[in-house]
């Protein structure tokens, strides 16, 4: 591991308060080599684990399932779900720094910097899940990305991803998510309030949907 470039509480600033893209994806550079060690060891995250969990329940086991891990980072949850049998994930995240940590893992198949604000580089119905954890919260990804998660998911198959709390009204997933429910383009499958960071006492919303199959 490097030194040291930037405390844990400078880094979390420039994370939730990014004004652009630019600046969110340069302290994601800055981070990158020290994010696993402040999560787990500092800020006692477990959204990772929660979310495997969650996406495990909402595949009923199917280990055999392919999945796309969104907004990845250095690869928490895709380890998480290898641990629970899964083997088929491949990598999606704008930071390159945050994938080439991702990489280090050995845990991907095809690993893609993509920006999750536009179309992405995966074809329709191409997955039977995407996960996408701490990804939709303050300055990050905001609701008009769930569509495009739509669209890569064949029918029949989930999205599960956490949204931070007093993000999700605030910054309009609420609402979107619901427009969708209503559009028909996913159906509730659960959705509840878990822990994200247990140091810091912060929690998110679980949200987990599935991709009707067309009449
Ligand atoms: C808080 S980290 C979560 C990483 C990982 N999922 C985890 O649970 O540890 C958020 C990730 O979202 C990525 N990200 C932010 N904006 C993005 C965008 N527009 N498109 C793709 N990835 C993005 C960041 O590079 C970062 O790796």
């Amino acid at each position: 591991m490097s030194e040291r470039k930037i405390t844990e509480t400078e880094i979390l600033n420039r994370v939730y308060n990014a004004t652009d893209h630019e600046a969110l994806m340069s302290a994601y550079r800055d981070w990158a080599d020290q994010y696993d060690s402040d999560l787990l060891d500092r800020f006692g995250y477990v959204a990772h684990v929660a979310t495997a969990k969650a996406l495990h329940e909402a595949l009923g086991g199917s280990t055999d399932a392919r999945i796309l891990d969104a907004g990845c980072g250095t690869g928490l949850v895709g380890e998480e779900l290898v641990k629970l049998g899964y083997r088929h994930i491949d990598a999606l995240d704008y930071s390159a720094d945050m994938l080439a940590q991702a990489a280090r893992k050995g845990i991907y198949g095809e690993r893609m910097q993509a920006d999750m604000k536009h179309r992405l580089p995966v074809d329709d119905d191409a997955y039977d899940a995407v996960v996408c954890t701490g990804t939709f919260t303050y300055g990050h990804v905001t609701g008009d990305a769930f569509d495009e998660l739509v669209r890569i998911v064949r029918p029949g198959g989930v999205i599960v991803f956490t949204i931070r709390e007093g993000a999700y009204e605030e910054y309009g997933y609420r609402r979107r998510m619901l427009d969708l429910e209503t559009a028909g383009a996913w159906e509730l499958v659960s959705f509840y309030d878990t822990p994200y960071q247990l140091e810091e006492g912060n929690t998110c919303k679980m949200c987990s949907y599935r991709v009707p199959y067309r009449a």
